[in-house]
């Protein structure tokens, strides 16, 4: 299942308290940036990538496109204050596409079977999102105080990527935009249209690149991957 796939890269990193995008940080000597961008690039089923960037980092971000080789990018839009904005962005620039991933520029670890599962997913019906089971106990907790333990076995700690039929995340894209909502994450905008989402049984490995200690988890998981 071919599909195209819009990477959110504007972000400014705050929690990771870096002085730049944590997306320029370097795991294994190189940036995890092109970490991310390297899976698709190499997967023959991805036709195209649509990122979204800083305006002021984007000579930045096209000279390392460049420098490591990066030939699938269609279009660099400028992202916007809010990830939802710099997804829109993207959106709005991909023309007569079938299957359309969303995928975080900061989760370089996901990997191409997952990615084909939530292509065919999405093919078949519509709307699929990455997730992994809650491993915790869950509760609900007001003031300090438990409320009460939430059943754990329907919860689900969701990832991206998230993968649309391109004309319903279009749709979703466009109300939102409508209404002024403000989601956290697309799954949520295609929701309230009333489409059912489907979950994809993902990998606790797809981690989001977020404070200091996520840069140690992602050396482990390099070094189990590649060695060293
Ligand atoms: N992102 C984006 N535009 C924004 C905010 C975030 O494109 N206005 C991107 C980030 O670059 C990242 C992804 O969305 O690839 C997930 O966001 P997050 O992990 O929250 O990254 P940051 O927003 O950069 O980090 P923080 O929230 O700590 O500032
Ligand atoms: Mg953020």
């Amino acid at each position: 299942m071919q599909y195209d796939v819009i990477l959110p890269a504007a972000g400014s990193g705050k929690r990771m308290a870096a002085g730049c995008n944590k997306l320029f940080l370097e795991l294994r000597q190189k940036p995890i940036l092109i970490h991310t961008l390297e899976v698709f690039q190499q997967d023959d089923a991805c036709k195209g990538i649509w990122l979204a960037v800083k305006p002021e980092e984007r000579s930045y971000i096209e000279s390392l496109l460049v420098k490591y080789n990066i030939t699938k990018v269609k279009a660099l839009s400028d992202g916007g204050a809010e990830r939802q904005y710099s997804v829109n962005a993207c959106v709005k620039k991909v023309k007569d596409r079938d299957i359309v991933l969303v995928h975080d520029a900061a989760r370089p670890f996901i990997t191409i079977p997952i990615i084909h599962k939530l292509a065919e997913v999405a093919h078949s019906k519509g709307a699929a999102i990455a997730g992994v089971r809650a491993k915790d106990t869950m509760k609900r907790v007001k003031d300090g105080m438990i409320e009460e333990t939430v059943d754990r076995s329907s919860l689900w700690m969701i990832q991206t990527p998230q993968a649309f039929d391109f004309e319903v995340l279009k749709r979703a894209e466009q109300l939102a935009e409508r209404d002024h909502f403000l989601g956290t994450d697309e799954a949520m905008l295609v929701e309230r249209m009333g489409h059912s989402v489907y979950i994809v049984e993902s990998s606790y490995e797809n981690v989001k690149i977020t404070t200091k200690e996520d840069l140690v988890f992602g050396e482990a998981i390099l070094s189990q991957r590649i060695g060293g």
